[in-house]
Parts: structure tokens; C-alpha cells; sequence
């Protein structure tokens, strides 16, 4: 993945991250050698922050893979909150389940298999944090749910909204960037999110519900 910050400098922000629990650093070391595409522990902590600063108690997750963000949520949220993981393959749920059970956050999770978006449509409560990380084709219309989904004053938050920075192309013709991008001028023109875009590792939308 292109960084947008200068190499050294992002060798420099990684190499300043505190050391993560066992379980975090294992998955990380997974996710690097089986090219699982996690969000890495630079934006795990934006999202562990976020969480804290809006007092999150339920976040619901799509596209959680072997559940990296999943366990930062986890342990934003703490004991009383819980945290919603989906993915679309059971294999991931299984592997997932085991780092819940050894970080001791498995029981403030909810593991559910199948496609995100009608996991989310079977839901009428509003959460906290509604965490966006499925495929990029889908990303306007979950923008088009995640209204009704999310509590005022909760965060709609996206990875991956700057594709690498395939955004910038001039005319492009790749399937899910043009999605990204449809997603980022919903993004822009809603008068519902107010949202700062992150350029950290992929770019993450931190939208705000109004
Ligand atoms: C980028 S990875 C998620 C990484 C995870 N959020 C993390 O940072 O640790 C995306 C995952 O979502 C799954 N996925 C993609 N689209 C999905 C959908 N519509 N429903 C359920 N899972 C989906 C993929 O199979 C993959 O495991």
C-alpha cells in the first residue's frame, strides 16, 4: 500500500507506538505473513480513542476478518459495552474467536457470519460507533444506511477512504475506486456527518452524526 507520508517519517510513527498486549502483536505478525489486510495498530489506536472520547458502549463492526480492529474496539468499550464483529467467512469468525477468548474480551462480543450489510439491516437500534472496513463497491450503500444507524453525536467511521490514492486519478476506471470515491462526495455533501478525513496509512472518514 503507497504511504502518504514520507517513509521515514512513518517508520518513525510506527517505531513510537507502545508495545501491544501479546495477542494484538501475534495477529499483527499473522496479518503481515498471510497479507491479511487489518488496519494496523497506528489506526487501531485512533479508533481505541475515538471510542473513549464519544463514550462508545456498542460499536457494530463490518468486515472484521480475524477481528484486529474487533479486539481495540473490545477494549475501548470495556466490560459493560459490546461490540458487534461480522464477516463473511466462517473460517475468519473461528480464528477470530480464539484472540477474543486469549485478549479476555470474547464475552463483549458478538461474532456473526454473513454479508455485513444485511447483518447491519436486521438491526433497528442506533450505536455508538458504526465501523466501516467491507468491500469498497458496497461503501455508498452502507453510507446510505449508516443515517439511521448511528446515534447523534455517534461516529460513522471508514477505512480506506483514500484507496492508496487511487482518489486522485484523474479518470478512474477500477470498480472500487469509483465507489470510494462516490462514498467520499456522499461524505462531502450530507448535511447529516460532519467529517475530517485522516490521511494516515489508507485514509479513515471520521464522520460525526449531527
Ligand atoms: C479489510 S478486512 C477487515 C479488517 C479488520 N477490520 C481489521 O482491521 O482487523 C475486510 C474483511 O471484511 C470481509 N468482508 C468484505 N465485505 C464484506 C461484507 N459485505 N460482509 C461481510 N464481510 C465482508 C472480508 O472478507 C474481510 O475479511
Amino acid at each position: 500500500m503507497k504511504s502518504f507520508i514520507d517513509a521515514g517519517v512513518e517508520e518513525y510513527l510506527y517505531a513510537m507506538l507502545p508495545p501491544r498486549p501479546p495477542v494484538l502483536a501475534e495477529m499483527e505478525r499473522q496479518a503481515k505473513e498471510r497479507d491479511i489486510p487489518i488496519v494496523g495498530p497506528a489506526v487501531a489506536r485512533v479508533l481505541y480513542q475515538y471510542a473513549k472520547l464519544v463514550g462508545a458502549q456498542t460499536v457494530f463492526e463490518m468486515g472484521s476478518a480475524i477481528g484486529y480492529s474487533t479486539i481495540w474496539w473490545a477494549l475501548a468499550v470495556g466490560e459493560s459495552g459490546c461490540v458487534i464483529y461480522t464477516d463473511g467467512s466462517e473460517k475468519n469468525a473461528r480464528e477470530a474467536e480464539g484472540y477474543f477468548r486469549e485478549a479476555g474480551v470474547l464475552e463483549r462480543i458478538e461474532i456473526k457470519v454473513g454479508d455485513a450489510l444485511e447483518l447491519l439491516e436486521k438491526h433497528d437500534e442506533k450505536f455508538d460507533i458504526l465501523f466501516n472496513d467491507v468491500d469498497k463497491r458496497d461503501y455508498p450503500r452502507v453510507f446510505d444506511m449508516a443515517g439511521a444507524r448511528v446515534r447523534q453525536g455517534g461516529l460513522f467511521i471508514t477505512d480506506n477512504v483514500l484507496w492508496s490514492g487511487r482518489v486522485a486519478e484523474p479518470d478512474p476506471k477500477e470498480e472500487s475506486t469509483r465507489a470510494i470515491l462516490k462514498f467520499n462526495q456522499q461524505l462531502k455533501e450530507s448535511k447529516e456527518w460532519f467529517t475530517t478525513v485522516l490521511p494516515l496509512r489508507d485514509g479513515v472518514a471520521v464522520a460525526t452524526k449531527l
